[in-house]
């Protein structure tokens, strides 16, 4: 069956779907993007994502004519003429083609395209019974409040994670060392910054987030997440903290110390696709008894609550 995409409002064939080699997405990574889960065809949180891109344009300085009920009204109607019900939906818009000069153009032409795939997979249990991640260095620039299509680091953090078979890259700053490794091999190499590390001990530098994920730490039913300053302000860290008030937890914003992560009770990550995913294993350490805790269990039951209501709405 082929595939529909939206570019620039119309909807189209993947195959007739074109974007400039001029692009400035592709040039520069001059753009952003958004991942909007579709749950049983409804487009789960699309305002908020949409809300999130257009706010980014405007710090970016992309001139569009783009209105959020024109992008919501796009990205529904590629899904009802896709018919996909499970699915992920990918929304870019940069600014668009122009000759290769790095300040931006006069006059821009920006490009939107919109598409909705199947959901990436999560590996088996993952949600039940926790995953497994490692701590890399982050070496992302500092605008990592926007969701901008610049995600080198992030692929890397992703491949180190996958080669070392756990399903996410933790990104840690602050690291106590004069040299950041130069290939994917040393990167890829380096065991996690955590490895030899025990708890108690002066680990240098705090978390900031997953490569494609949100973070949260639980100790003594405190929970904590990195501020959102130099780390993607999510959509699901949102409702997460959301939940957590409704659940009367206490949860506060505030830089978590890459230390905390050796004795935290509780870690999880949070995102669009992942929700809410406990993590039982950090570089080797299991987190608490190595097993979802109680807190994790019950924001992620009220998380699949929250999808179930906006579904049957
Ligand atoms: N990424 N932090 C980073 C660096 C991310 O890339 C993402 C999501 C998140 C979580 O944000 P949200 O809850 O709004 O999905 C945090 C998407 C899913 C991706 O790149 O595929």
């Amino acid at each position: 069956m082929s595939q529909l995409v939206v570019v620039d409002g119309d909807i189209v064939d993947v195959e007739e779907a074109h974007v400039s080699v001029l692009d400035r997405a592709n040039l520069f990574g001059d753009g952003l993007y958004e991942v909007i889960r579709c749950y049983s065809g409804c487009l789960f949180e699309l305002a908020t994502h949409v809300s999130r891109i257009l706010e980014g344009a405007k710090a970016l300085g992309i001139l569009h004519d783009w209105t959020s009920e024109s992008v919501e009204l796009a990205a529904r109607r590629l899904q009802a003429e896709t018919g996909i019900m499970e699915g992920e939906m990918y929304i870019q818009l940069s600014r668009g083609p122009a000759v290769r000069t790095h300040y931006f153009p006069k006059i821009q032409s920006p490009t939107m395209f919109i598409t909705l795939s199947p959901v990436r997979p999560i590996p088996e249990g993952a949600r039940t019974v926790g995953t497994s991640v490692i701590t890399c260095p982050d070496m992302r620039h500092g605008w990592c409040h926007l969701k901008t299509v610049n995600l080198l680091s992030n692929c890397l953090a992703k491949e180190k994670a996958a080669r070392h078979g756990v399903w996410e890259g933790l990104m840690l700053r602050g690291l106590d060392r004069s040299a950041l490794p130069r290939t994917v091999e040393e990167y890829c190499d380096v065991p996690g910054e955590l490895s030899g590390a025990r708890p108690g001990d002066d680990v240098a530098g705090w978390v900031t987030e997953g490569a494609s994920a949100n973070l949260f730490v639980v100790k003594d039913r405190r929970i904590a997440t990195p501020p959102a300053c130099n780390i993607l302000p999510g959509v699901t860290r949102r409702i997460a903290l959301e939940l957590a008030e409704l659940a009367g937890l206490d949860a506060e914003e505030r830089p978590v110390a890459a230390k905390e992560l050796l004795t935290a009770d509780e870690v999880f990550l949070t995102s669009t696709i992942g929700e809410i995913m406990p993590v039982v294993n950090i570089d080797g350490h299991l987190v608490g008894a190595g097993e979802p805790g109680p807190i994790t269990k019950r924001l992620a039951e009220m998380y699949t609550d929250r999808v179930a209501s906006a579904v049957c709405q």
